[in-house]
């Protein structure tokens, strides 16, 4: 077990150390099972580069932490994270910082970091979005998300079951090549009829966690004019 495993489990099991941290940490952060699955992800993809959109406290990223392949470089990305109330003891912040790999941007919003990080030409392998739920930002943040993420790349979204969230998914669902990526095979049904069916199935897929997990399978490579209503 690692030391974020370690810090982690800690956390969700005695009450008054993550009190101390923060009287909020739950349910602004992951849960456990949400981290597990993240964690899961991470074993099973090895993402090189992983951009967080969402710092908070810093939960999400110690998972990221906690996984055996732990990304080479962990972009992560909140200039609001002590806003309204930092957290009362900055034991994750510091263990965050210490990482290797880690740059926390604290000063630009996802949007503005991630048209920099496109700039710059920098390619990405998993992106985990938690951040401004507007319909706005999440498609902004998708906009840019689909054009630094490498080929099979991997995006993690949270909050499927927050309307504006679901609807910026299925935009991209049903008009970029996205595919959503299934766990179980049972969810293999699901999953392929999510864009003909819409939203409420995607909806009912994600419910036990409110994650979803999208590939990106090939190039994108629509018509000047395209638009499928989602
Ligand atoms: C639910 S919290 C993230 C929790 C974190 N992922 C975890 O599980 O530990 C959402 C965060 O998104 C941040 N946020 C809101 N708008 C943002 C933006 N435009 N760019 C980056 N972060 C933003 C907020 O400051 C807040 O800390």
């Amino acid at each position: 077990m690692n030391n974020a495993r370690t810090l982690l489990d800690r956390i969700y099991t005695d009450f008054e150390f993550a009190h101390a941290i923060a009287d909020d940490l739950f349910p602004v952060s992951i849960n456990r099972d949400q981290g597990i699955f993240i964690a899961k992800v991470i074993d099973r993809h090895k993402p090189k580069v992983v951009v967080e959109l969402g710092f908070r406290y810093g939960i999400s990223s110690l998972w990221v932490h906690s996984a055996t392949h732990r990304p080479s470089s962990h972009i992560i990305i909140d200039p609001y994270h002590h806003i309204p109330n930092p957290p009362k003891r900055f034991t994750i912040d510091t263990f965050i910082r210490k990482q290797k790999g880690v740059i926390l941007e604290d000063h630009m919003t996802s949007q503005e970091y991630l048209a920099k990080l496109l700039r710059q030409k920098t390619k990405v392998d998993m992106v985990f979005v938690d951040a401004s739920q507007w319909f706005d930002s999440v498609m902004t943040d998708m906009y840019f998300v689909a054009r630094i993420l490498r080929l099979k790349g991997i995006v993690v979204i949270r909050n499927i079951w927050s309307k504006p969230v679901r609807k910026a998914v299925m935009y991209y669902l049903k008009n970029l090549p996205f595919t959503v990526v299934g766990i179980a095979p049972w969810q293999e049904w699901v999953i392929k009829h999510v864009p003909v069916v819409g939203e409420l199935l995607l909806r009912v897929l994600i419910r036990p966690l409110d994650l979803c997990v999208m590939r990106l399978t090939h190039v994108d490579n629509r018509d000047w004019d395209s638009y499928i209503p989602f």
